[in-house]
Order: C-alpha cells, then structure tokens, then sequence
C-alpha cells in the first residue's frame, strides 16, 4: 500500500480555483515542473479566474473609493461573491490571502491536502472590503511581510499542499524526511564530485553503513534545528537516542526537556561475568 498524505483520503483530483486580477501571474505554476505534470496526469486541478470577468459593469472595474476616506482602493464584495457563486462547484475551503491572515505552515498544509477543492482569494490594492469575511472559510498569510497581491501566496499554498497528494511527488516517501514533515529541518545531502574547491564529503556517506548514515543524518537534523530553529524540537517528537545526540551537541542535561527532548537512554549495565570455574580433570 502507498502512505497517503495526512489528512488526505485518496480519490479525486484537487481542485484549486484561484480568484485574481491577474490570472495569467500564475498560469506558469500550474502549466510546468511538478504541479503542471500533476495536472496533466489528473492528480490536480487548477482554475484561473479573473475577477475582472465579474465586476457587473462595462469597465470591468472591481475596486472602488473607501468608506471614511484614504488612499487606495477597496476590491468590492459583490464581485467576489459573484465570482464565488460562478465557480462550477462549491469550494469546501475559500481561503483569502493577507498578510492579516492565520501563518501557513506544514501543519495547515496538510490539513488542506485532505479538502477536495480550495478556492484561492487573492487580494490587490489596499484590499477586500471587510464583509469578504462574511464569504470565506480563512484568511492565510505566508509570513509577516506585506507583498503588492495574494498571487505569490496563493502559489506558496499550491505547492506546499499540492505536493502532499499522493503521486504528485515522485518518491511517496520522500516529503516524510522533508523539512517540517518530520518535524526537523532536512539533514544536508550531498553529491558528486566527492572533492569540490577543498570541501569534501562526511566520510560516513561514502562507507555504506546505512545504519550509521541513517543515525548521521538524525543528528545532523538535530543540529540544524537547534541551530536555526530551537522552536520546533518541542514538536519534532524526540527519542532518547536524540536526546543523547542533543547532549553530544552541547545541550546541557537540564535543558532536554525544555526542547521537549525524554532523558537518554540508561546505559546498559555490564554484566559481570562469573570467571569460569575451572574444570577439574577427572
Ligand atoms: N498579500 C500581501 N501580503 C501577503 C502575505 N504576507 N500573505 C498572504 N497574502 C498576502
């Protein structure tokens, strides 16, 4: 049986459909590299539609004047309900993007691999009118920055959820060790040549002791983590072996269970053998 991502029950194709002023921004990412061969392959759908085509007048002008007065234009609400009920089927997620959204990340990623169609609201200008609210299941943000529209986001969200479906990565098992799907940052890879400008290889890559690379690669993710990013050991699920691997890296013992890490294993006692009674000859 292949793994499935969390959250996903298998089946149909997911279907993205983006709501935007700018369609075409985001055609490439749903036409090449992985997520276009998903789409060809019927693994996933995209849809890219211009608010444009709903705005109710012959200007095709979506955004108007705010209320109470300031620069910058409002994208009106009518349009986007317009362009919402347009759409051939009802989206089980209509997520809009702002930066004044919930943060993405790996967690809500694969939540959102187990829906069946998303809507993508993005956003331009000053933004949506606030009732929008009243019309969407989330707002999203992708990091604490503030960007000219929702497009770039809306392409994060496609291919961070889009390659958690089964299939649409080559290798089923390769977004477990990913960054986040473990809970670690990645270990770093290595590949020929095996001598480049003076920097080499780790010896133990190169020695075919798969348990002595698998536990290498454990550590050197654990040492990532608590380099770049302490904050996620709590969730990363730690065992007593990495508790001894943190130990080695400087953690001090009193510390561990403050990165969520068990205490190490007891080191096995030596058994004290008997010396031999020496046999008597008969
Ligand atoms: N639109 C503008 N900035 C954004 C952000 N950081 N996340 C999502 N949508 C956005």
């Amino acid at each position: 049986m292949t793994p499935e991502a969390p959250g996903h029950a298998g089946g149909d194709a997911l279907h993205f459909s983006v709501l935007t002023l700018f369609p075409e921004l985001l055609r490439p990412f749903t036409q090449e590299a992985l997520l276009g061969r998903a789409a060809a392959n019927g693994l996933l759908k995209f849809d890219l539609h211009d608010l444009r085509e709903h705005a109710g007048n012959r200007w095709r002008k979506v955004d108007d004047t705010p209320y109470g007065g300031g620069a910058g234009m409002v994208i009106r609400v009518d349009v986007v309900e317009r362009a919402l009920a347009a759409l051939p089927s009802t989206p089980d997620e209509v997520i809009l993007l702002t930066p004044a959204g919930q943060r993405f990340d790996q967690r809500l990623a694969e939540e959102l691999a187990g829906r069946q169609h998303i809507a993508l609201l993005c956003g331009r200008y000053e933004g949506f009118d606030a009732r929008v609210e009243g019309l969407v299941t989330r707002e999203v943000s992708i990091g604490d920055y503030v960007m000219m529209g929702g497009e770039a986001a809306a392409a994060c969200i496609m291919e961070a959820v889009g390659r958690l479906r089964p299939g649409v990565i080559g290798d089923e098992e390769s977004w477990r060790a990913d960054s986040y799907s473990s809970g670690l940052l990645d270990y770093p890879e290595y590949t020929r040549p095996a001598e480049w400008q003076g920097h080499g290889v780790p010896q133990v890559l190169m020695g075919g002791n798969h348990a002595a690379i698998t536990r290498w690669r454990r550590d050197r993710a654990l040492e990532r983590t608590l380099a770049r990013r302490p904050d996620l050991l709590p969730g990363a699920g730690l065992t007593p072996e990495d508790s001894s691997a943190l130990l080695t890296l400087g953690v001090d013992a009193d510390a561990l269970a403050g990165h969520g890490a068990p205490p190490p294993p007891t080191p096995k006692r030596k058994r004290t053998r008997r010396p031999k009674t020496p046999q008597e000859p008969v």
